[in-house]
């Protein structure tokens, strides 16, 4: 192939191009992300969490009691808080027995390392009791402490524990050495988290997700920010604050969302990362605008006309609490939760794939214009409705167009061939109308895999948003987290279990792009020989340039079966080294284990690379 670069021309494109899309699907949050170790340490699961509504999902759920004489009861006389309304009533600890939480799985425990493990309880006033926690692997204890509670109201009492032994599957053993004794929000977290943060992120993690180098996070969906009728719409105020008064739900994904990690967690993983944040927020409508059986039974469904100035509020204050001064009632909360700064929110995305109807118009219009009114220093992103073949989104469009909706978010799944025959899907999108937000977007293969075959049509896909970057804004791969044995949703980029994080091809090539990212394009031609159509498109290339660093960066896929070699002509590129980086991903195309491996080429204004059939190779030039 003859690759010719015109560097003359270049052109400015996105510098947020790549981010990452963040859902509480496939446990990505709860027994995720989320570093908390104890399932349903709030009492709060309920059978509606399950679809079928299963009774086991209960205030009672991952805990079981251990020893003789000891009761374990749910009670809701007086709760901490109103949106946490049950607790446990445990009995007969004094007979030497106490209660059990399984985890979410087990809980994974290294040697040496500590745990923080923290509960409210109250019990008789006036007398001091002692509760003894414990981290065991089946009989054997692994670490303990003793805690006192000294109050006849509710009162958060903690301790560290450290183990004595690594297990892959412990439990927290509680053991009030009294009478009776209340119980509610009993957490156990690593010590080490995430930057340290406390109520902080699964270590291993988040570095998988910060290793992508992401440009932006969005957040919290996907069908979780609109949620499958009106009252499971993600309300971000239930988020926030105490985590003992903070609202949770039930995820449509079929579990229960504790929101232990909300709003504030959410921005402040963005900034560690130097991610911007997305957050999505629902339209005022449900997903496709349809009330589950219980919310109208398929009846298109929107937050009632004269409840929306109350939803628009909520919108509006996300901005307050994200940006506005220690002074203000919402930016006040998030001084006192730890961070008297702004967090420098300037997108906000309103709707998911909502199906473009009457109901969706009215409100989308109506939370758009109050927006664009108080914050016009917002970018909002619209959405344009799910993807059908042939219909280019045009009644989404239309709407954006009308409103002149600055960015607008699209969603494809399809399969490699399609992502391999449409890289001239945004080639004669009109400049002058809203910008792209690539908001979801994977290559599905039957039995949906991850792998380099799915991985190598997102690749040459990429290389045509690369060109595109000046009208589409961001892009990203959708979903993000998927816990083995608990996945809804195939592919994922990163799959997990409690101890071990496991990257996909298709991560690589995220982290790729991520981490080889510019801020303008050089238009280049790619010449093919024995250039029949569906030979050429199976080779494409991508040359951008980054500011920062003043690097060129040539991105080339082959998705032929044959080697290719690739003669490039960087011509009006100043070369400043002619040792430069080159990355090679390869393997088969069913491979679901790929890593891409590092060497140093020799570069010069002309140069010729072989590129591996079935390869992704990116070659990092330091230029004058
Ligand atoms: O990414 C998984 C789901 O796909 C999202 O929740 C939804 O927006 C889309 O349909």
């Amino acid at each position: 192939a003859g690759i010719q670069v015109h560097a003359e021309l270049a052109k400015p494109i996105s510098n947020t191009l790549l981010g990452v899309f963040f859902e509480d699907i496939n446990y990505a949050a709860d027994g995720g992300l989320y570093a908390e170790l104890v399932q349903n340490r709030d009492f709060e699961y309920a059978p509606g969490d399950k679809q079928g509504r299963d009774s086991t999902w209960n205030s009672t759920h991952s805990w079981k009691v251990k020893g003789n004489g000891v009761q374990f009861a749910i009670d809701t006389v007086r709760p901490i808080h109103p949106n946490n309304p049950h607790y446990a009533v445990v009995t007969g600890g004094s007979n030497g027995g106490g209660v059990v939480n399984a985890g979410f799985d087990g809980m994974a425990v290294t040697q040496g390392a500590q745990y923080h493990v923290s509960f409210f309880a109250r019990q008789e006033a006036g007398k001091s009791a002692k509760v003894l926690v414990q981290l065991i692997d089946g009989d054997k204890v692994i670490a303990q402490a003793v805690a006192e509670v000294r109050s006849g109201a509710w009162k958060q009492v903690s301790a560290t524990l450290t183990a004595s032994g690594s297990a892959a599957n412990a439990q927290l053993y509680i053991q009030p050495m009294v009478n009776s004794i209340h119980l509610d929000m009993v957490s156990l977290f690593p010590a080490r988290t995430f930057k340290g943060r406390k109520n902080g992120l699964r270590a291993d993690l988040a570095q998988a997700v910060a290793d992508i180098h992401p440009r932006f996070v969005r957040f919290p969906g996907g069908c979780v920010a609109h949620g499958d009728g009106i009252d499971n719409i993600y309300r971000w105020k239930n988020s926030i604050g105490p985590l003992e008064a903070r609202k949770p739900q039930r995820n449509l994904w079929n579990y229960h969302q504790s929101m232990g990690l909300g709003y504030f967690e959410y921005f402040r993983f963005c900034e560690d990362m130097g991610a911007e944040p997305v957050p999505v927020l629902a339209a005022g409508v449900p997903c496709q605008n349809s009330g589950s059986s219980a919310h109208g039974g398929g009846q298109q469904e929107g937050i009632p006309l004269n409840e929306m100035d109350a939803y628009i509020q909520d919108v509006i204050d996300l901005i307050e609490y994200a940006n506005g001064a220690p002074t203000t009632f919402w930016g006040k909360k998030r001084a006192e939760a730890g961070h008297p700064e702004p967090f420098h929110l300037k997108y906000i995305g309103i709707g998911n794939e909502d199906l473009i109807s009457d109901v969706f118009e009215e409100r989308f219009t109506l939370i758009y214009k109050a927006v664009r009114a108080k914050h016009p220093e917002i970018t909002v992103i619209g959405t344009v409705g799910p993807f059908f073949e042939g219909t280019d989104y045009k009644e989404g469009w239309d709407i954006a167009s009308k409103l002149r909706v600055p960015m607008v978010d699209e969603h494809y799944y399809q399969t490699p061939g399609w992502f391999i025959n449409n890289q001239n899907f945004y080639d004669a999108y009109d400049r002058n109308k809203s910008k792209v937000y690539l908001g979801e977007y994977a290559a599905h293969l039957p039995g949906r895999p991850n792998n380099l075959e799915t991985a190598l049509a997102e690749a040459i896909y990429l290389t045509a948003v690369e060109r595109n970057g000046d009208v589409v804004s961001m892009a990203s791969y959708a979903p993000l987290l998927a816990k083995e044995g608990h996945t809804q949703w195939s592919p994922d980029l990163i799959y997990f279990n409690n101890t071990t994080v496991k990257t996909t091809v298709g991560y690589e090539v995220q982290k790729l792009y991520g981490i080889n990212s510019g801020t303008s394009y050089l238009p280049a031609e790619v010449a093919v020989n024995n250039g029949q159509d569906n030979v050429k498109k199976r080779v494409a290339i991508s040359v951008v340039k980054d500011a920062a660093s003043g690097d060129v960066i040539v991105k080339m896929v082959n998705l032929l079966p044959v080697t290719v070699n690739a003669a490039t002509n960087l011509k009006g590129v100043s070369i400043a080294n002619t040792q430069a980086v080159k990355t090679v991903l390869t393997g088969k195309p069913a491979d679901k284990v790929c890593k891409p491996v590092e060497s140093t080429c020799t570069v010069g204004e002309q140069f010729v690379t072989s590129l591996p059939a079935y390869s992704f190779t990116v070659i990092r030039i330091k230029t004058k």
